[in-house]
């Protein structure tokens, strides 16, 4: 029996290659940074029994029909909105993600990014770099309190209810938002139901972290932005298009609402001249929810041990198709 030949996309820790490598022929695009070109994509899927996908290619139509022998794409993320899996699941083709590995660590940083844009931590960081800091006085770098203020969950999955048993050390008030109620959920926490809108009046903080599909996609508008608080702090830690990045523009230079704290960007990476990024009350990381080196490191694993199943016949623990 011939080894199954699969491919990874970008470099990715050696524990995940060697478990390919107990039964596989394993190529890799070994950079750090460069994504594979298109190219020499389709060249390595044109022969691969399946793939270990790091983004940002987009795994569509046309390119599985590149690659006739492929019968899984192991997504090494939670989120798949890479990858066409209608396209997939028509053609009996095998989608993994990597859920649950990194819950605790994306929700970490999805609160990092609240404290620091309610209490201004990238601009006072600016404002001493930059000697612009002439002392202290009253009502200067006066930011929002985090303690026992109301936060807004929109997508109270794993990740935003980790964000949620967070909140509770910091005496939040919790509100969320969901397709439909989790009464476990409300009991866990004391967290409370909202439509969308309701949450979105009455939150002090608003956290994203639903997945991008066609209801999310421009989810929060200019009508949105509007019902918020002009004190309200919004977080995006889920997908940049669930956002309207242009009304959020608007919204934080006129003041409509207070902050935004940014981990994802409609284009990424994001241009440095984007408009949002030269604002003072936005403060902004490169897609680094998950980016620690243990949640990385079992990222990867789990992709690994995902392609491995599907490759080898067995059933991956983690197929969304
Ligand atoms: C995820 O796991 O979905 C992260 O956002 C990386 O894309």
């Amino acid at each position: 029996m011939p080894r199954p030949h699969v491919f990874v996309t970008r470099r990715i820790p050696d524990e995940a290659l060697d478990i390919l490598r107990t039964a596989c022929e394993v190529h890799t695009w070994d950079h750090e940074e460069e994504p594979v070109p298109h190219d020499e994509l389709v060249r390595q899927l044109q022969v691969a029994d399946g793939a270990l996908v790091v983004g940002p290619h987009r795994i569509d139509g046309p390119l599985m029909d590149a690659a006739p022998r492929c019968r899984i794409y192991a997504n090494m993320a939670v989120g798949y909105d890479n990858i066409d899996v209608a396209e997939a699941t028509r053609r009996g083709v095998m989608v993994t993600n990597t859920p649950g590995v990194l819950t605790e660590t994306t929700a970490d940083l999805a609160f990092a990014l609240l404290l620091a844009a309610a209490r201004r931590l990238y601009e006072g960081q600016r404002t001493i770099v930059e000697g612009r800091w002439k002392g202290w006085s009253p009502m200067f770098m006066t930011g929002q309190d985090v303690y026992g203020a109301t936060l807004g969950i929109v997508g109270a999955g794993r990740i935003g209810q980790a964000v949620a048993r967070r909140a509770r050390g910091f005496d939040m008030r919790i509100l969320y938002h969901n397709r439909r109620p989790n009464p476990a959920f409300e009991a866990q926490v004391g967290a409370e139901y909202r439509p969308l809108d309701d949450l979105l009046r009455e939150a002090d903080f608003v956290v994203l972290l639903v997945p991008l599909t066609p209801e999310t996609r421009g989810l929060i508008g200019a009508r949105e932005l509007a019902l918020m608080k002009p004190t309200a702090v919004l977080v995006n830690a889920a997908r940049g298009p669930v956002v309207d990045e242009g009304a959020l523009y608007e919204a934080l230079r006129t003041g409509r609402i207070w902050a935004a704290g940014l981990d994802v960007f409609d284009r990424e990476p994001v241009a440095p001249d984007h408009p949002l990024l030269s604002l003072p009350n936005v403060t902004a990381v490169p897609h680094i929810g998950s980016a620690t080196v243990r949640t990385r490191t079992r990222m990867a694993v789990l992709a690994a041990e995902n392609l491995l199943a599907g490759v080898t016949g067995r059933r991956p623990s983690n197929l969304v198709n």
